[in-house]
């Protein structure tokens, strides 16, 4: 069983991981709609304002305390994520030996844990809030808890897994990531791809009617 988890259902689910990714990618560039009035502004120099604008709360909200926190633990959390999947000792080997043949110096496993813990904590208190606060509980759709679900499994499984003598827990931790890449194309997961395509089109947008991002 466990090796039926680490081989072939791995493999498949990078597949759908893959090939989701591709075709939503393709529908989405496939979609450009082509403007014909004369912009204000430069929709080039508008969509990096867009994307630079958005990553601090805009400034009337600055000195809300919750905005502030939803802001730090966003921050925490994402590049928690990135940084102990791309640098996790146990993760670089598996991306050397199984993906790419070629690895790079890991964090030391101290940090790796420190790192860990603080993007599970981080999560755990954007979720707490999505699910209480009366706004985000009202535009929340049933997608963004499963997104939630699914990450928050493959990070506690993978804290399960820290003590690396227990194949099963390896087993386990594998099942919730394949789980996670296989609703990855299809949910709200996918803004790991078009944040930056979003952000950057608004920002676009704006420019070309002569208004700043
Ligand atoms: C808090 C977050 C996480 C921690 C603490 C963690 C920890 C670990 C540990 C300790 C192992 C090695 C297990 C062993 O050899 O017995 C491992 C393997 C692995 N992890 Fe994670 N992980 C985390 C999140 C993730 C995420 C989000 C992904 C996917 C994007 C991921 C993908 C993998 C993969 C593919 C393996 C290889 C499994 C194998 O060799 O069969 N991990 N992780």
């Amino acid at each position: 069983m466990i090796e039926f988890i680490e081989g072939p259902m791995w493999y498949a689910a990078a597949a759908v991981f893959v090939a989701g990714t591709l075709w939503r990618l393709a529908a989405l560039l496939r979609g450009r709609r082509q403007v014909a009035d004369a912009p204000r502004g430069s929709p080039a120099l508008g969509a990096l304002r867009g994307v630079l604008s958005y990553m601090l709360p805009r400034r009337p909200f600055r000195a809300n305390r919750s905005v502030l926190v939803v802001f730090v633990a966003g921050y925490l959390f994402h590049l928690g994520l990135l940084g102990l999947v791309l640098f996790g000792p146990p993760h670089v080997a598996f991306i050397r030996d199984r993906i790419l043949g070629v690895g790079w110096t890991p964090l030391p496993y101290w940090a790796f844990i420190v790192v860990a813990e603080v993007a599970v904590g981080a999560l755990l208190l954007l979720w707490i809030r999505r699910a209480t606060d009366p706004v985000t509980r009202t535009i929340s759709r049933r997608d963004d808890h499963v997104a939630a679900g699914l990450t928050m499994a493959a990070m506690l499984t993978g804290c399960f897994a820290l003590g690396e003598g227990m194949p099963a827990l390896r087993a386990l931790h594998m099942l919730s990531v394949e789980a996670w890449l296989v609703y990855f194309p299809f949910g709200s997961l996918f803004h790991a791809f078009t944040w930056a395509l979003s952000r950057g089109h608004t920002g676009a947008l704006f420019a070309r009617r002569g208004i700043r991002a």
